[in-house]
């Protein structure tokens, strides 16, 4: 044994003897350096650019009591992490369904958050939320979450409209020129985030003890606000602020341009991304116009009034979704699809990627990514986009510029992938 060991080269006998580093103590909101970038506001980088990489249906906390779904969370913090590794987002958009509500314990519902975030906050990124049907239920609620990420000062979601209809990830966000971080400053583009609600009240039983919906559609009491916000610092800088707009379920526009052409009516050129939902599902699904949400009518037009919103807010280049896992294309709304009633204006309507292993489906899981510059934006309302898979490839990367629709792209391909522990399960 001596003899072996004194055999060794010098540099394996060295290397034995250093001591390796201590891990970094783990984050947590008690330890978080709050002047890091993350808590000042935002700003377009030096180079005129600014990136959102978006996350939406991570679906966390899914059968606590088994090991496939904490395994399932695992691997989405995987997927948060190769993401962030390749991309130098400036905001990370979590858009909707980021815990699986209906497994979840009155007790501990929301710890997931920090899971989600601990890749995000490791990097010294902000974040910001739109809530989805599913982080609504008995035992969960869109305030519980709000509240657990406002341990961390990286978050950036607010509640801006009041009242039990609104729901309660409604907000924007300005973002400032790079050489000006105070708020008197002109904002050169606007964050919008709506909540399309949906799931069930918190805590609240019907008398023969099932759980009470919530309406899943953005609330009229929301759209006047956006209205009233929007028009109020359109006046105050005497110009319009180009945007982007996030929310959870997308709408009947969506499912109108889906179907317009039959199934192959999304061309894998020109609106490259897998559409295997089809029909998609959007606001309102479910929910009669008299209130009623027993399945028995399709559509009731309670996202008209939204759509009306969008369609007639000059600068804002598109609306970005998911909720349907299978949608991953963007769409150009620019005429009026037979048998609706809105028209579009050339608004762009894109889906993300399904981002976490929780959920329904094995596409490919990723992260939709947003780019806009400055430069373009003097020019004309137009963002980049494409998606960052988990493996590192990037698919369907367009410019969502005046041509979007026309101009020709490679297809994506339509892959999967599986968490090891389901291979074999039950799924
Ligand atoms: C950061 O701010 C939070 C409150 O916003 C505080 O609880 C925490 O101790 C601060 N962290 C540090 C390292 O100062
Ligand atoms: C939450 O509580 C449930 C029930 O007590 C437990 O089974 C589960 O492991 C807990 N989850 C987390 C993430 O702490
Ligand atoms: C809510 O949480 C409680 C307490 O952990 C648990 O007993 C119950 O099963 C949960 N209910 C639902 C509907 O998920
Ligand atoms: C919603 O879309 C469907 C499908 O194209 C269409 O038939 C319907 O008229 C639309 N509803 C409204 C209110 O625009
Ligand atoms: C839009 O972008 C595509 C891809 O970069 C490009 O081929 C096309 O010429 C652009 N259209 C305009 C009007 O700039």
């Amino acid at each position: 044994m001596l003899s072996s060991l004194f055999m060794l080269p010098a540099f394996v006998a060295l290397s034995v003897q250093a001591p390796p580093p201590p891990p970094p103590p783990p984050q947590t909101p008690e330890t978080y350096d709050n002047s890091s970038r993350a808590t000042r506001p935002l700003t377009f980088n030096s180079d005129g650019t600014f990136q959102i990489s978006v996350f939406n249906d991570l679906h966390f906390g899914e059968n606590a009591w088994d090991s496939w779904g904490p395994q399932q969370d695992i691997y989405s913090v995987k997927v948060i992490n190769e993401v962030l590794e390749r991309e130098s987002p400036d905001l990370v958009v979590l858009n909707g369904d980021l815990i699986t509500g209906e497994n979840t314990f009155l007790e501990n519902s929301t710890v997931y958050v920090d899971q989600i975030v601990g890749p995000i906050v490791q990097r010294d990124l902000p974040f910001a939320s739109s809530f989805g049907n599913h982080d609504y239920d008995f035992n969960i609620s869109g305030e519980a979450i709000l509240a657990r990420e406002k341990r961390w000062p990286n978050s950036r979601t607010r509640s801006m409209v009041p009242g039990r209809q609104a729901g309660v990830s409604n907000y924007y966000l300005p973002v400032y020129p790079p050489e000006c971080n105070k708020c008197g400053c002109a904002p050169e583009m606007l964050l919008w985030f709506f909540d399309s609600r949906g799931g069930f009240y918190f805590q609240e039983l019907n008398a023969d003890g099932t759980r009470q919906p919530q309406p899943g559609w953005v609330d009229s009491s929301v759209v006047e606000w956006f209205r009233a916000t929007n028009a109020r610092i359109t006046a105050r800088f005497g110009k319009t602020i180009p945007s982007l707009a996030f929310v959870h379920i997308p709408t009947n526009a969506s499912l109108a341009l889906q179907t317009e052409h039959g199934p192959n009516g999304i061309n894998p050129n020109r609106q490259p991304g897998i559409n295997d939902d089809y029909p998609l599902a959007q606001q309102a699904q479910g929910w009669c116009p008299d209130g009623r949400n027993d399945a028995s009518c399709a559509y009731g037009g309670q996202d008209v009034p939204f759509m009306q919103a969008l369609v007639r807010t000059p600068g804002l280049i598109g609306v970005f979704s998911g909720h349907d896992h299978g949608d991953t294309w963007c769409y150009k709304w620019d005429h009026l699809v037979p048998g609706m009633s809105v028209a579009g204006n050339g608004i762009n309507l894109c889906f993300g990627q399904h981002s976490g292993y929780g959920g329904y489906g094995h596409w490919i899981r990723g992260s939709r990514q947003v780019r806009v510059s400055r430069e373009m934006l003097k020019k004309s309302w137009e963002a980049e986009t494409w998606i960052r898979l988990e493996s590192g490839k990037v698919v369907g990367s367009v410019s969502l510029n005046s041509t979007y629709g026309t101009d020709v792209y490679p297809a994506t391909p339509d892959d999967m992938t599986y968490c090891p522990t389901l291979i074999v399960g039950r799924w």
